[in-house]
Parts: C-alpha cells; structure tokens; sequence
C-alpha cells in the first residue's frame, strides 16, 4: 500500500504521458490500467492474496513476479487493459490456468492479466452448446454440466485451464468420438488486440477461426468459449500402477496391442512409464466411456499384477480427479513431445531406456522426476473438425509422446533442459531408423513441445496464413508483448 501511495503522488507530479515515456519499471502502467478499469475488476501487487494466486502456475518454472496483477472482469476491461499496455509497450502475460510448462508463456515482469473472473458456464440446451469463462478449468466445467447430464471435450486430468489447453489443441478422453477440443469450438467471444470485441465462428470471422484454433494469444485474449455439448452419463476407468522392470514391460506390450487392435472409440487409455526415487514405474490411466467396458479391451491390463489400483465405475469428474494437478507445489517442469506415427514395442522399450538413462545421469542433482505420456488415438480423431492453424495438416494423425522432466533446484534448469531436448532427439531418430519416417518433420504439439522449438516444427505449412492474419489484427504487435508461441 506504501509503495502505491508513493507511486500515485510521483504519478501526479507529471503529465501522464511523459511519466509514460520516462518510467523504467511497468507500475505506472498498472496505475493507469486501475483508474481506467470498472468496478468488476482489480490490480493487485505483491503480497495480496489475489496478486499470489493470479501468478501461481503448475510449474513453478513457469512463473515470475509481475509489477502487478489485474483480474479484469468484463470484455470491456480486457479491451482497455490491452490498449493500455499497447500504447505503453508494457511486457504483460495472459494467465487461464497456468499450466503451460515453458517459462514467460502465460507469466511476466510487467502486468498480468488473470482471467479468473471469467468463470461462468451457460449451457444452453436447445443450441446444445456451452458458454465457457476463459478463466475456468475444466473440473468447474464438467461439475456445472453434470447436472444436465452433458459434457464438452476437456483434459484429462485435474487442474487443467480451459483457455491455454483449447487454444492449443487438446487431446481429452472424448477426442476419439469427437475430435479436438479445438474442434468443437462453435465460437470464441474475442477482444482483438486494438480494443474491439468480436464473436468468431466458422462463418463470421474463417480466418480467425482458423487462427485462434492453435494460435494462442496472438490474435488477442479470448473470453469466452461457446463450447459444443454432447450427453455424458457415469464411466468406467480410473489408475493402475505397476512396479519394477519385469511388470513395466508386460505393461508396455498391453500398451503396444492396445494401439495397435483397439478401435472402439469410447475407449482411450494413456501410459506412463516413470523413473523416481531409483525405480522404474509405470501407470496406466484407462477410460470407457459408459459405465461397464465390453470384455476384452482392457483385459490384458487388468491381468497384470498391480501395485495398486482404482479403476471403478464413476463420473466423467471423478475420472479426471484421479490424478490430481494442483499449481504451486514447487516442482519445477518442462515437457517436451514427439509426435510419434505409431507405438512400437521397440518406441516402448526404448522409453524404459531413456527413462533410467535420464533418471541416473540426472539422479545425484536434485529432487527429480523423469516421466514419459505414451498416448494412442485412433487415425480417425482428425475427421471431426476443418483447418485449423495446429494441427497444419489433417491428412495424418500423429501421437504426441509426452516427456516430462520435473525438479527442485532452479540452479539445474540447464541440466534438464538440455536432457528433455536430448531424449527427444533420441526417440526421435530411433522412430525414424524403424521406419517412422515422418516424425523427424511432423507437427509437434504446441501445448507440449518446449520452449526454443522453431515455430515452423508446430505449425507447418499454416505459417504463412497465420503470419497474415498477424498482419490484419495485429499490425502494431500488440500481443508481441506477451509470452507464448509467437508468430510475426
Ligand atoms: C498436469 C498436466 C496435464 C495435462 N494434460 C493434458 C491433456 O490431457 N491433453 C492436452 O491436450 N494437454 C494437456 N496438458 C497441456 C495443456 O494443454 C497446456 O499446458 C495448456 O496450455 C494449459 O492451459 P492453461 O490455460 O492452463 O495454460 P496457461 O499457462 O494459462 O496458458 C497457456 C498459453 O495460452 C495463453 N492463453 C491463456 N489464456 C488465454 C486467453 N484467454 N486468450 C488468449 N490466450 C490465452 C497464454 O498466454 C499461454 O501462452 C496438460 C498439462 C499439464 C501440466
Ligand atoms: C517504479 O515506479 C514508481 C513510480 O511509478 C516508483 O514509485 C517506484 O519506486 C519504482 N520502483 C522501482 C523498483 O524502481
Ligand atoms: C518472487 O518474489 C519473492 C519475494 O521476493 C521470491 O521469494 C520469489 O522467489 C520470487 N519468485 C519468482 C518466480 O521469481
Ligand atoms: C457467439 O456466437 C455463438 C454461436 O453462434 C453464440 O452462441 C453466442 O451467443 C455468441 N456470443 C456473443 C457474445 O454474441
Ligand atoms: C493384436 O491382436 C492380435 C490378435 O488378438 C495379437 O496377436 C497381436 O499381438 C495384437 N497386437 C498387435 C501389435 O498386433
Ligand atoms: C486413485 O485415486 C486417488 C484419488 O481418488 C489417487 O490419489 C490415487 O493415486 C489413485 N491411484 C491409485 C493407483 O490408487
Ligand atoms: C538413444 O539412447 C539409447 C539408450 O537409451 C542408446 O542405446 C541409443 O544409441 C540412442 N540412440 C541415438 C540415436 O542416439
Ligand atoms: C480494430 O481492428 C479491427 C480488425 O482489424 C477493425 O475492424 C476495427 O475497426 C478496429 N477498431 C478500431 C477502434 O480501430
């Protein structure tokens, strides 16, 4: 409170236009950003209550401290939070929910913005779609359409934002029936990065569209997601989890026979092969999308001895909710992905490999996890939707393999980046040396490929089209202040 009290006297000894000019750190801009605002919304700055959560992410990583933090809560106060920081040049961040695992993508040393207030969910039962606050994550949205015995195509997990996830892509458990969730986006209510709030759907605005649909944040900040809905009723699935070398490679076998002769889309499992503590682990998350699976499917999981599991028959909620994901645990975090044309017995004994490789080289530096996402989708998943900017092609699906390196100790964020980056590269070649020979060039996924990934390895031949795009909306670079995935 001091520090504003003192910053708003300065402020009043100067025109605010050469304070503007002169300022070194970004406070100025948070005070204009307060006075402009309407009462729905706030600043906060260090130390609020609301300031900590608004700059909380999944990974601690990810986040920074920002000057201040502003929780607009209305289109109209997104618009001129965005023209302010535009015409001051202001680094800012847009946060949903803070799950991105590279650094300054959703963080900032200027202003962020938290879409926390934007927290609503309209179903609307004749249009059969749901209206979706950018701020929320998809445990509030599958609890509010539970009742209506409906549900939209969201993560898999707990915790996920809705906002960065859809924007990006999103594989859900939902994604073999109906696509993904940038596939079932009937609109977007956006504000541009010049103030002006629009609606796009595929008819109103294509190329925006088509855009937003893997662009992230460089077309403005969205607001609202309209959502299409479909009838969800209880489902079957839930964690196993198997220990040592000898289970872990029966579990990879299952794993390699259930890509390869599954086809029955309500079924979806992912793999997870660990190395933590010294042990080799794997788990399997399972999904049936009613409440028994027919026999057969998953029947060579269920046969193999488990460490422990809790597969039952629950709500699309109580699914996600096995694997808990909660922000500001401390971890620090990368992903990085491979967007594998199949899953092999040897991709699968190899993952084993790099697992233990990585976990001991990396074993005596500090707390870590090593950790591997092998996720099947049938070829069929990109039949459901039109072009969009990722995936740049539909002509062929591609697996995105999930690495995932977590750690304690900031001073060895070098060490992991370079070792995330070196296993991709590893299984990468591999894949190609047995004959997968598309995946040296085939579209990475955005909300898993880590940071330093050229742009063009993400979204391909949609380049050109979004670079346009960026040229009609964007002409000033607005939203080049912000973190992410940045097209020019
Ligand atoms: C534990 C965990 C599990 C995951 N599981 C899955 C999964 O099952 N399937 C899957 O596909 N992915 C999954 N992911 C990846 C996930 O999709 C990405 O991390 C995603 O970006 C998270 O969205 P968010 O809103 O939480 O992220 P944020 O960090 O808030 O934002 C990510 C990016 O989106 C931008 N952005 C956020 N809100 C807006 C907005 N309103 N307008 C414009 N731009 C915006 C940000 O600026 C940032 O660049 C998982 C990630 C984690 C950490
Ligand atoms: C930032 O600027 C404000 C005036 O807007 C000033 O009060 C404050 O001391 C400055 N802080 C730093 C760290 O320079
Ligand atoms: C933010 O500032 C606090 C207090 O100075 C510090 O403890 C913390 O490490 C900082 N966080 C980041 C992500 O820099
Ligand atoms: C945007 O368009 C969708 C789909 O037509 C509609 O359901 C929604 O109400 C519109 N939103 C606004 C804010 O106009
Ligand atoms: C698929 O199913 C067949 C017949 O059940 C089985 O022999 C085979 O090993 C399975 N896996 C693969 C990879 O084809
Ligand atoms: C089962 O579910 C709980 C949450 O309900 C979770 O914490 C646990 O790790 C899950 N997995 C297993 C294998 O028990
Ligand atoms: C990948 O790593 C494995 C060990 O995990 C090693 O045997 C193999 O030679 C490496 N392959 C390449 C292409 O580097
Ligand atoms: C903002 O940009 C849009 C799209 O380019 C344009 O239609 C609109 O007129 C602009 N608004 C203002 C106030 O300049």
């Amino acid at each position: 409170m001091g520090r504003l009290a003192i910053a708003t006297a300065l402020l009043a000894l100067f025109k605010p236009a050469f304070v503007v000019a002169q300022l070194t750190n970004y406070t100025s801009t948070c005070i204009s950003i307060a006075s402009a605002i309407s009462s729905a919304s706030n600043v906060y700055y260090p130390y609020d209550v609301n300031y900590l959560s608004d700059i909380s992410h999944y990974a601690s990583s990810s986040a920074q401290n920002s000057t201040c933090s502003v929780e607009p809560g209305t289109a109209e106060d997104v618009a001129t939070i965005l023209q302010i920081v535009g015409r001051t040049k202001t680094p800012f961040g847009v946060k949903g929910g803070g799950h991105i695992m590279n650094p300054g993508y959703s963080s900032t040393p200027g202003v962020l913005i938290s879409m926390t207030r934007f927290n609503s969910v309209v179903y609307d039962s004749s249009a059969q779609t749901a209206a979706v606050g950018a701020g929320l994550t998809w445990d509030s949205v599958y609890s509010a359409l539970e009742p209506h015995g409906v549900n939209v195509v969201g993560g898999r997990v707990s915790g996920i934002g809705v906002a960065g996830y859809t924007l990006g892509g999103g594989y859900s458990w939902l994604t073999n029936q109906y696509g993904l969730s940038l596939d079932n986006v009937a609109a977007f209510e956006l504000v541009l990065p010049n103030g002006t709030i629009i609606n796009v759907t595929e008819s109103s605005y294509p190329d925006l569209y088509f855009g937003l649909r893997g662009g992230y944040n460089n077309y403005g900040i969205v607001t609202t997601f309209t959502l299409r809905t479909y009838p969800q009723g209880q489902v079957w699935g839930g964690q196993l989890i198997f220990l040592g070398t000898d289970v872990v490679d029966q579990v990879n076998t299952a794993t390699a026979n259930f890509a390869a002769n599954v086809t029955d889309p309500k079924a979806s499992i992912i793999t997870t092969v660990d190395f933590e503590g010294g042990v080799i682990l794997a788990s399997v998350l399972i999904f049936y999308d009613a409440p028994e699976p027919p026999s057969g499917i998953f029947d060579e999981f269920l046969a193999i001895p488990a460490f422990s599991s809790n597969v039952s028959t629950r709500s699309f909620l109580d699914l996600i909710q096995v694997e808990p994901t909660e922000t500001s645990t401390g971890y620090r975090g990368y992903y990085n992905t491979v967007p594998l044309q199949e899953i092999t017995p040897s991709i699968l004994q190899l993952i084993v490999e790099q697992a233990q490789y990585w976990g001991s080289i990396l074993s005596g530096d500090t707390e870590n996890l090593i950790s591997y996402d092998i996720e099947p989708l049938l070829p069929t998943i990109l039949d459901h939707g039109s072009p969009s900017a990722y995936p740049p092609t539909r002509a062929q699906r591609f697996l995105p393999l999930n690495i995932y390196f977590s750690w304690t100790d900031a001073s060895y964020d070098s060490d992991f980046y370079n070792a995330i980056v070196a296993s991709q590269e590893n299984i990468t070649l591999a894949a190609m040396q047995e004959g997968q020979s598309e995946v040296g060039t085939a579209p990475r996924y955005p909300n898993y490929a880590i940071y330093n990934t050229p742009i063009s390895y993400l979204y391909g031949n949609s380049l050109s089209t979004m670079s346009q795009l960026k040229a009609r909306y964007d002409p000033d670079n607005v939203m080049g202040l912000a973190g992410g995935w940045k097209i020019y």
